[in-house]
């Protein structure tokens, strides 16, 4: 049986993107996969979020990913801090690791262009531990967002440099995974980029149906095409993105040829775009302030699937120690 796995920073509460880049296609692998899904709390530390609000953060995403379907009875849910396993894998392959491949990674030039005044070890080596994460359970597949496949790369490097070193196919090489589609970069609603929680141009799967609709109606447009086919500007190629990932297939279809004979009406494309979004969201909504209530709920899906996470690792941990020379004297 394949693995799969995937996670998530809880750097406050998930997005559209999260959720159609990730999470969706997780909740349809489920049932078919040895299945991890986990709050990568670890990585999150980069940015020095203050203590109470990080657990604030994991608590609603722990409550999000079930609200959203994920299945602790047949997926295991853990937080990655309750597996200090994957922090020794970490600290072993980053033995492998070169500073000057890190140094190259898209994620890391972007940070210290961000936080020129934090530019910590932590930044450096964080596609290191993503490798440790996925490599601990030995995953074959990780479904993630189109922003992801660097670090996936890196991590069949490191997989492969590891196997090659030392003479044993012993990690597969993980592929990232959309349902035999193209991985997804969900924009945001400001006109350019992606969807994130740092930039504050996303719909959350905690918004009211009200603000969904404000956000929706204040994304960027301009004033139309003036002749057929004219390419579209980056504004409105990310209004349709965002509809072909939300929105029925005939909805998408309808505007597009709209927008080809000059017809399009922005307006009403977002008021649709709006109510789809609403149909997708408010069911999860629903459901996450009632997780949220149960505490003891919530205590439980972690402590077991720590529990869990922790029986994987640990196999893969006594075989990478033994392999790499480290073993009772
Ligand atoms: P993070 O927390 O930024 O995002 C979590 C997941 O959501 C996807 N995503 C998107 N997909 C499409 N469009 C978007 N606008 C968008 N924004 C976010 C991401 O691709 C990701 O799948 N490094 C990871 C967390 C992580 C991880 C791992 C993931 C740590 N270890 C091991 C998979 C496997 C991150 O920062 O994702």
């Amino acid at each position: 049986m394949k693995t799969v796995l995937s996670g998530i920073r809880p750097t406050g509460r998930l997005h559209l993107g999260n959720y159609l880049g990730a999470l969706r296609n997780f909740v349809k692998m489920q049932h078919e996969a040895r299945c991890f899904f986990f709050i990568a709390d670890y990585h999150s530390l980069t940015t020095h979020p203050d203590p109470a609000s990080l657990h604030e953060n994991i608590r609603n995403v722990l409550a999000e990913y079930l609200a959203a379907g994920l299945d602790p009875e047949v997926a295991t849910i853990y937080v990655q801090s309750d597996l200090p396993q994957t922090a020794e894998l970490s600290l072993l392959l980053s033995m492998h690791a070169y500073v000057g491949e890190l140094e190259r990674t898209a994620s890391f030039k972007e940070k210290i262009r961000a936080q020129p005044e934090n530019i910590n070890i932590g930044l450096l080596s964080y596609p290191v531990l993503m490798a440790a994460d996925i490599l601990i359970h030995r995953a074959d597949y990780v479904p993630v967002g189109k922003d992801q496949e660097q670090h996936l790369e890196m991590t069949r490097k490191y997989a492969r440099r590891f196997n090659t070193l030392y003479g044993e196919e012993f990690f597969p090489e993980p592929q990232p995974y959309n349902f035999g589609e193209q991985l997804v970069k969900i924009p945001g609603l400001d006109g350019s980029g992606k969807m994130g929680k740092s930039e504050g141009n996303g719909i959350y799967l905690s918004d009211t149906d009200e603000a969904i609709r404000k956000k929706v109606m204040r994304a960027v447009t301009d004033s139309g095409p003036t002749k057929p086919d004219q390419p579209m500007a980056e504004p409105i190629a990310n209004i349709f993105a965002i509809m072909k990932a939300v929105s029925p297939a005939s909805t998408y279809d309808f505007f597009l040829s709209a927008y080809n004979r000059c017809e399009i009406r922005y307006g009403d494309m977002k008021k649709q775009l709006a109510e789809d979004m609403i149909a997708l969201v408010a069911p999860i909504r629903a459901r996450i302030e009632e997780i949220k209530a149960d505490g003891a709920y919530l205590h439980r899906v972690a402590a077991e699937g720590a529990a869990r996470a922790a029986a994987s690792a640990d196999v893969t941990m006594r075989r990478v120690r033994e392999i790499m020379g480290i073993k009772p004297l």
